[in-house]
C-alpha cells in the first residue's frame, strides 16, 4: 500500500495544533500509520507535576495500541522550530517495544525530515523476554516480531 509521506506530516503538523505545553512552550504533533493504512495522531501533554508530561510520541502509539493496533510502519514526529524533532529516549524504547523496524521521520518547521528505523534510534535497547501466555493480542495476533541478535536491535 502506498501512503505519501506528506500525508503524514501534514497529519503530525495538525496535532501539534493540539499540543498542550504551557511549561514549555515547545509543541509537538506526531502521527502513526498502520500496515493496514490507518492513522493516530498526538501531541504532547504537559502537566504543572513536569514529571508527568507524555510526549506526542507516546500518545499516538498509546492511542494506537488501546485501538487494538499492533502492526506500524511509519511514524512522523514535528515540533515548531527550524531543528528536526527527534524523540526522547523515553520514547525510543516504547517504539521499539512494538515497532523495531519502523520508518521514523524527524521533522523540522518546514517539513523536511530525517528518517531512521525506530531499531536505529535505540542501539541495544532494553529487551525482556515476554512470559509464556502474557500476551494478549488484540484478534489473536501475534506478538511483534523481534530480532533475536543482539548487535541489531
Ligand atoms: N516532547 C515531545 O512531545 N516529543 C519529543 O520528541 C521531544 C519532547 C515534549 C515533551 C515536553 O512537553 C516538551 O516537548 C519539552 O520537553
Amino acid at each position: 500500500m502506498e501512503f505519501p509521506v506528506e500525508k503524514l506530516i501534514n497529519t503530525a503538523r495538525a496535532a501539534r495544533e493540539r499540543a498542550y505545553a504551557p511549561y514549555s512552550g515547545f509543541r509537538v504533533g506526531a502521527a502513526l500509520l498502520t500496515v493496514e493504512g490507518r492513522l493516530y495522531s498526538g501531541c504532547n501533554i504537559e502537566n504543572a507535576s513536569y514529571g508527568l508530561t507524555v510526549c506526542a510520541e507516546r500518545v499516538a502509539l498509546f492511542k494506537a495500541v488501546s485501538n487494538g493496533e499492533r502492526n506500524f510502519a511509519a511514524l512522523a514526529v514535528i515540533s515548531g522550530r527550524t531543528e528536526f524533532c527527534t524523540p526522547c529516549g523515553a520514547c525510543r524504547q516504547v517504539l521499539v517495544e512494538f515497532a523495531p523496524e519502523m520508518d521514523v521521520y524527524m521533522c523540522n518547521d518546514r517539513g523536511e525530515y530525517k528518517r531512521q528505523t525506530a531499531a536505529g534510534l535505540l542501539p541495544l535497547s532494553f529487551y525482556l523476554p515476554p512470559a509464556a501466555g502474557g500476551d494478549n493480542p488484540p484478534g489473536g495476533k501475534k506478538p511483534p516480531t523481534r530480532l533475536t541478535e543482539p548487535v541489531d536491535r
